[in-house]
């Protein structure tokens, strides 16, 4: 997973906090941090979305599944009150994030766990809702997968997931940029996805198609990324630069390729525990 710039130099945030005049024992607020820690797209607007499809409320306890930095969790955690465990299979992403959250104030609110959804098991039905932001397309075994998010939560539960699925018939290149520069080693079309979801015991289970925002999303992105160039070259370091301008652009063109399809999943966990 590291050859994929995006979680290189993991610590290069503390660098973008420098720059905004963060130093590193200032304290922190969320809103300090969501320029800088939230690894999806269209940052927390998603998720106020995941807020708003998991009803989540004070003490909901909510299983933030590939928690990355933290910074969804922090935020969904700060915005609604609920308790929200971030497990994250990275220790680097893992310990920088438990680290940020401290300075957050947030300790009692967001727990981070160092942990693989595939094999962890962090209590049968103890959550009330999960969120999934851009992580499940790192996992091939998506039986193994939905029937772990499945365990992990109480029925009637409410999963929000957002991901990548293929629209259509990757080409051999795609399918090569997916696996070395994304970490993406597999993408089922739309209706193979569903019916995963489905097999593992989710009902109500809903789709919105969110390719062309992220398309644009990706581009911008990337734009962006070019034009502050020269001034995160002095920031971070010149291999951080080349690594994540690889990354931004084997994205952007992908989606723009119109084979990678984006989707935001909301679905119902039916039946008792196992
Ligand atoms: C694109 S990042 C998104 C991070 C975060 N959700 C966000 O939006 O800022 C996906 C994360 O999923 C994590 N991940 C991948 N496979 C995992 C697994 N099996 N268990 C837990 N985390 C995993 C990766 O390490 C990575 O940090």
């Amino acid at each position: 997973m590291k050859s994929m710039g995006l979680y290189n130099n993991v610590e290069r945030i503390l660098a973008d906090l420098a720059a905004a005049g963060l130093g590193p024992d200032s304290p922190l607020t969320v809103s300090d941090l969501t320029p800088f820690d939230q690894y999806h797209y269209e940052g927390t607007v998603a998720v106020d979305e995941a807020a708003f499809a998991l009803g989540a409320t004070s003490g909901l306890e909510v299983l933030d599944v590939g928690a990355g930095l933290g910074g969804p969790a922090r935020y969904l955690a700060e915005t609604s009150g609920a308790i929200v465990t971030a497990l994250e299979l990275q220790a680097d992403l893992d310990k920088l994030g438990a680290k940020l959250t401290e300075r957050c104030g947030l300790a009692e609110h967001v727990h981070h766990v160092n942990g693989d959804i595939l094999t962890d098991d962090l209590g049968a039905g103890r959550f009330g809702g999960m969120m999934s932001m851009l992580c499940v397309l790192h996992i091939a075994d998506r039986d193994q997968l939905f029937s772990r998010c499945a365990h992990a939560l109480a029925p009637g539960a409410r999963i929000f997931i957002e991901d990548y699925y293929e629209r259509a018939p990757m080409t051999e290149q795609e399918k090569a940029d997916l696996a070395h520069d994304v970490s993406c080693p597999y993408l089922p079309d739309l209706e193979t996805y569903v019916s995963q979801v489905a097999n593992a015991g989710f009902i109500d289970i809903d789709v919105t198609d969110m390719t062309h925002d992220w398309t644009d999303f990706v581009a911008e992105r990337l734009g962006a990324f070019r034009s502050a160039r020269t001034e995160l070259t002095d920031r971070y370091n010149p291999a951080t630069v080349a690594s994540l301008d690889r990354f931004y652009a084997t994205v952007a063109s992908l989606f723009d390729g119109g084979n990678l399809g984006g989707i935001r999943l909301t679905a119902t966990r039916a039946g008792s525990n196992s």
